[in-house]
């Protein structure tokens, strides 16, 4: 995603982000533009009109980290006519790989690891001042992440609450990229999420690796706690929280969806794999009956709750059967969307060598099964919500069609919508009418009473 809405008032303080990866890397892009925001500069259209470049990379599988390498490539020509250009390398990539990018790409000036964000102006001054190449790539224990600069007004805003992990599933680069878990005080993510609602913003994600774990350093109040405090913060209309690991849901975490309205009915909950044996391998802690039980559990809680997942075909070993125990937890959750991925053996990992690989024209066959499966049980999910009337935060207006308003539902569900342009940034009973593989078509009831949704 690239990011692009102000500019700043001359080239020098035009400041262009190219963020990859998760919504942990969007929320390291937004805070570094909003502590470079104090020393001026705005955000820039094109890389042609910034000052500053910072390609925030993503290593968790092989293909979104070639394509940090060839976009740092791409800044190569730009750089040679604007020597001045700055041009930083951050996020996992930068934290793993820093002595070779340094070494590979002499156009890069600076590398800033994943716990080293918040240095990003002292280490823009040093740049410019001449001192580079910069690379600060340090893992501390301690959480890393501070308050910084938000930008006013957005409807929906991230709130990272926890950093790192420390599950070490067998698959995954995080924990070496993202160092240990740690959680932020509540009060520091209290007092941000007034600052947000002061500013107009209507919906709060809680963001970390693994949100359920959270665990306050100075007051040890747990994720469930941490709901209810939130959700008591005036001006919050809607509360989401991602990403859960099934092993660290507790009954007071179901409880919640029970008892706080303003808590959105979705859930991601990552499956991985449908057999236990495979999920032993992976080291996820949890079977395939414990996965299908916690459903069942959530939706006692809440009876419409949907659920998104992430699934990898194709680990080491995983045989037709047991990639067939995974369709079938599908087709008993009927989740409502799916991230589906092949195994990619990351360097360092303890999968990476474990021997058996699944060749590469088969987890191709068995990942357009998944998604084949996974499509229709989209549809279906979908279609359940046609001529309901479904409350919808409106957030801006739909790229092909300004004339359509476009938001999501509590599911998360895309809703495009005729509506007002008074409505963006309000919450809206949308009638659906019309349901889209990958979002839901309405029309906006403005007599509608929210409370009856
Ligand atoms: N190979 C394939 N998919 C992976 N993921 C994480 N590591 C790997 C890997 N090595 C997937 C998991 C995770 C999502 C963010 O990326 O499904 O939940
Ligand atoms: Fe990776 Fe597992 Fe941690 Fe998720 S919980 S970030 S998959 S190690």
């Amino acid at each position: 995603m690239t990011r692009s809405v102000l500019s700043g008032s001359t080239p020098h303080m035009g400041l262009f982000i190219r963020t990859f990866g998760c919504q942990m890397n969007e929320y390291d892009s937004e805070r570094m533009e909003g502590l470079l925001s104090r020393d001026g500069y705005g955000l820039a259209e094109r890389p042609e009109d910034a000052g500053v470049i910072v390609i925030n990379t993503c290593s968790i599988r092989e293909k979104p980290e070639e394509k940090t390498y060839s976009e740092i490539g791409r800044y190569r020509d730009l750089k040679e006519k604007h020597p001045d250009l700055v041009l930083l390398v951050t996020g996992c990539v930068a934290q793993q790989k820093a002595a070779e990018i340094i070494e590979r790409f002499p156009v890069v000036d600076g590398v800033i690891g994943t716990h080293r964000v918040g240095e990003i102006s002292d280490i823009v001054r040093e740049i410019k001042e001449g001192r580079g190449p910069v690379v600060s790539i340090g893992l501390s224990d301690e959480c890393r992440i501070d308050s910084y600069p938000r930008r006013r007004g957005a409807i929906s805003s991230f709130v990272t609450i926890t950093q790192g992990c420390d599950n070490y599933c067998s698959y995954c680069i995080v924990p070496f990229v993202r160092g240990r878990e740690s959680s932020r005080t509540s009060s520091e993510i209290v007092r941000d999420i007034k600052e947000l609602t002061a500013g107009g913003t209507v919906e709060i994600t809680l963001l970390g690796q693994n949100v359920n774990s959270y665990r306050d350093p100075e007051r040890g109040i747990d994720f469930p706690e941490l709901l209810e405090r939130v959700a008591e913060i005036p001006g919050v209309g809607r509360l989401r929280f991602t990403t859960s690991h099934p092993k660290d849901l507790s009954d007071r975490l179901f409880d919640a969806f029970r008892t706080i309205p303003v808590l959105c009915s979705h859930v991601h909950l990552p499956l991985q794999a449908g057999s236990s044996r495979v999920l032993a391998a992976m080291n996820r802690k949890y079977t395939k009956e414990g996965y299908l039980e916690i459903i069942d559990a959530l939706r006692d809680a809440r009876d419409d709750l949907a659920v998104t997942t992430d699934i990898i075909v194709g680990f080491p070993g995983e045989t037709v059967d047991e990639f067939e125990e995974t369709l079938d937890v599908m087709e008993r959750v009927r989740f409502d969307g799916a991230y589906s991925f092949k195994f990619s053996p990351r360097p360092g990992t303890k999968a990476a060598s474990l021997t058996d690989a699944v060749d590469d024209e088969e987890k191709s066959r068995r990942l357009a099964i998944l998604q084949e499966l996974q499509r229709e049980h989209t549809l279906c999910t979908n279609r359940l919500h046609v001529d309901t009337v479904k409350e919808v935060l409106a957030t801006g207006t739909s790229l092909r069609d300004p004339a359509v308003i476009t938001g999501r539902s509590v599911h998360n569900k895309v809703v495009n919508f005729t509506g007002r342009h008074e409505d963006i940034g309000t919450l809206i009973p949308v009638k659906i009418i019309e349901a889209r593989n990958n979002s839901l078509l309405g029309e906006a009831i403005h007599n509608h009473s929210i409370r009856s949704m």
